[in-house]
């Protein structure tokens, strides 16, 4: 992908960071997905009074994304607006895995670093769809 097309993908997800709702960690993430059709969508994390009830940046793009009508991810770009790098914690991993390959760009991007690593170094011998198979019957 041209770095015309990540620096959109940063402007999303730093514009979805800006709205986040994070008044108990103080930690805004924005995170953007590119499907395979070329959309892009953003969101941002949405924490609850019930702390454990609290959603991921990641997780508010994929419903976006799957809202729309896409179902499959090529890039993956997450934004922090602090110094450290925010790799996406466990249950994103999973989620993203529902939607996207191994190979799957994730880059991490935060104030004035940024890393670019796949789906795959993330989530190393992932549980997905393609394992499950039909019950006989
Ligand atoms: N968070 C995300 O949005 N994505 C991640 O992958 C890691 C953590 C959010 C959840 C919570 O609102 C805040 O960061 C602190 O954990």
């Amino acid at each position: 992908m041209t770095s015309a097309h990540l620096d959109r993908m940063l402007e999303l997800a730093r514009h979805a960071l800006v709205n986040a709702h994070a008044p108990y960690s103080r930690f805004r993430v924005g995170a953007c997905v590119r499907a395979a059709s070329g959309r892009l969508y953003a969101g941002c994390n949405v924490e609850n009074a019930a702390y454990p009830v609290s959603q991921c940046a990641e997780a508010t793009a994929i419903g976006a994304m799957v809202t729309a009508g896409d179902r499959q991810i090529a890039e993956v770009l997450i934004a922090t607006e602090g110094a450290e790098l925010c790799p996406p914690c466990g249950r994103c991993r999973q989620q993203l895995a529902e939607f996207a390959n191994a190979d799957t760009p994730v880059h991490l991007c935060a104030r004035e670093r940024r890393m670019a690593t796949t789906l795959g170094e993330l989530l190393p011998m992932a549980f997905g769809p393609g394992i499950l198979e039909p019950p006989s019957a």
